[in-house]
């Protein structure tokens, strides 16, 4: 059952896609609409486009689009009833019972039930007798009993079904159990512990959700660490471990660090600010999320050769999330947690240093280059310059440029004037290459005539066009709805995606008395595909200005096309039609 109408309404109003969408996204007023750099994607020139006429946004280079339930939905990564009740929370609205709900999203729930169970299980396990051997552990890698309980650790037992038989008895499901990989099918098809023996790390979102566990071994066994895997609530790829709690203390700086250890270290050494991924790269995923609570990463990897591998290869994808990048080097070839302990007095306050006197992602680019070239020849000098010069360039702060190109000057004896406009010239090759690509981008989104949505658009281009002229005329000219499905009703549309977008507003518009309809009201009638499509529409028709003279081109464009697949479509031409078809060939040269 759908929800109530008048509920839907309420929502809406009270969650105004504007405010909504600029808590996640810095947006800049552009005429009537906003702009702004998109969250879906990583990019430098904004593409990312919101219409509050209508309710919708649209992004020009990934081509993501909708309402604002389907902003909540994909950015919080949420289905759409979860992303009706993030909104209702919001607004303080109440969701009203209704017997609606997908399958999906029940299981959802009970993942994350089972989750937060098996958390309290591992938990308690941790602080009984069956526990000691892990509590003896975690203590002795020097965490406090105030640490253990903040992070929630706990201790999977040696035995094989202590959770899956706690959480029978709690009447979980096996398959529930499996679905949330708490546990795994035994040949026989029952369910078995997945986690035996490890010390547990519940992994926990934003929203305070246990998603997932870590769990480390206590022996030199392998592997080190299992971790869950995948669920319908967890995905590695997009989690942070942590965030939950660096999100309020980050404002300013996030430091990045490899391991659940380090983490954890950090956070009881006061850094409550630090992150890790879990146990992947960093993905572009990630940096966005950072990108929502802070403005600079320091970069905090082991200081062997594959942590520092791992902190070049994240530079250009936090980056690219507009992040400040720092990298930092731990001494004595220790990661952080290390770090922490070898020096049980002063440990913190080595960390702040290290931290402050970190090298920023220029300095650490520059010093890699350094280290390649001998700047005793003047080969090598030579090399290093053509190497500099595009790390200077990418310096977007001309202050920040002049600065390092004096340090390479010196470096080299070139002159800073030399390598300041050796660097200008690249920047401008940089900046017209990115200017292209953009460019491009923006074209494909409006010419590209494939579409999965609507296939028929690419053998009725013309009418397409004309079709979603009036699609878009129609949402915000609703009172016209009579008037044209008089003079074009439905079967005059070609494509069969417009025509039953065209015959939901048409329905839409007679029932409403709003002067504009906005794309939530067709709610879970589309997909969000198919919003993603139809905010495509209204975002291309945006700046065009639709009078009454352009509806009637339309109409006319529709009939003429129609006509002409009609007689395409018909093997045997009538020739009533084709006397038709003729005439109308006529008239549309006159
Ligand atoms: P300790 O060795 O206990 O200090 O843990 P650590 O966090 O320092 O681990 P390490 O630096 O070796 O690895 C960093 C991160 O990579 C870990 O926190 C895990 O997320 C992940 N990781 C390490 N070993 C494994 C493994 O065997 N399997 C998986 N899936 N992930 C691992
Ligand atoms: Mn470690």
């Amino acid at each position: 059952m759908p929800l109530p109408d008048s509920f839907m309404q309420d929502l809406k109003a009270r969650n105004d896609i504007v405010d909504v969408v600029s808590s996640y996204v810095a947006l800049k007023k552009r005429g009537r609409n906003y702009v702004g750099l998109c969250p879906f994607h990583n990019e430098k020139t904004p593409s990312f486009n919101l219409y509050p006429e209508n309710g919708s946004f649209f992004c020009f280079g990934c081509e993501t689009g909708g309402d604002v339930i389907t902003f909540i939905r994909k950015i919080e990564n949420l289905d759409y009833m979860e992303a009706v009740r993030f909104l209702a929370q919001r607004a303080g609205i109440a969701v009203p019972e209704t017997g609606f709900d997908d399958g999906l999203s029940k299981t959802r729930a009970r993942i994350l039930e089972i989750n937060r169970e098996a958390a309290k299980f591992y938990h308690q396990t941790l602080n009984s007798p069956a526990g000691e051997s892990g509590l003896a552990y975690l203590q002795k890698r020097g965490l406090s009993e105030r640490t253990i309980r903040h992070f929630g650790l706990g201790f999977a037992p040696a035995e094989r079904f202590a959770l899956v038989d706690h959480l029978r008895s709690l009447r979980y499901s096996p398959e529930d159990m499996i679905a949330a990989n708490v546990a795994v099918r035994t040949r026989s098809g029952g369910a078995m512990d997945r986690f035996f023996s490890r010390v547990m790390f519940p992994i926990i979102d934003l929203r305070g959700n246990v998603i997932a566990f870590g769990g480390r071994i206590l022996t030199d066994e392998k592997p080190k660490y299992l971790n869950t895997s995948d669920t319908l609530v967890f995905q590695k790829s997009e989690s942070l471990f942590a965030m939950n709690f660096a999100k309020n203390e980050c404002a300013e700086t996030l430091i990045l660090a490899e391991g659940y250890m380090d983490v954890i270290a950090l956070h009881q050494a006061g850094f409550q600010n630090t992150v890790a991924t879990l146990g992947t790269a960093l993905t572009a995923a990630q940096a966005r999320l950072m990108a929502r609570y802070t403005k600079e990463v320091v970069l905090c990897y082991d200081s062997d050769e594959a942590g520092q591998r791992a902190a070049s290869r994240a530079v250009p994808i936090l980056k690219s999330a507009g992040l400040l990048v720092k990298i930092i080097a731990v001494p004595g070839g220790k990661d952080p947690d290390e770090f922490i302990r070898s020096h049980p007095s002063d440990g913190a306050i080595r960390f702040k240093k290290l931290i402050e006197s970190g090298a920023n992602d220029v300095e650490y680019a520059l010093a890699k280059i350094r280290l390649k070239y001998n700047l005793q020849s003047d080969a090598g000098r030579v090399n290093f310059l053509r190497e500099a010069v595009p790390v200077l360039a990418a310096i977007e702060n001309d202050l920040e440029r002049d600065i390092y190109a004096g340090r390479v000057a010196s470096e080299t004896g070139a002159e800073k004037t030399t390598i300041l406009s050796q660097a200008k010239t690249q920047r401008r090759r940089d900046q017209k290459k990115r200017e292209e690509k953009s460019f491009q981008k923006i074209e494909n989104a409006l010419t590209f005539v494939r579409d999965d949505l609507n296939p028929q658009k690419h053998e009725f281009f013309r009418a397409a066009n004309a079709e979603e002229e009036l699609i878009a005329y129609l949402f915000s000219n609703p009172d016209r709805a009579g008037e044209l499905s008089e003079k074009l009703p439905p079967d005059g549309f070609c494509t069969d995606f417009n025509r039953r977008i065209y015959s939901m507003i048409l329905q839409k518009a007679a029932e409403t008395t709003a002067a504009s309809l906005s794309l939530s009201d067709f709610g879970e009638n589309l997909s969000p595909a198919e919003q993603s499509a139809v905010a495509g529409i209204l975002a291309k028709k945006s700046d065009v200005p639709h009078t009454r003279e352009d509806v009637e081109e339309c109409i006319r464009v529709l009939r003429f096309e129609n006509q002409k697949k009609k007689t395409r479509n018909l093997e045997n031409v009538g020739s009533e039609d084709f006397q038709e078809y003729l005439e109308m060939l006529r008239k549309n040269k006159a």
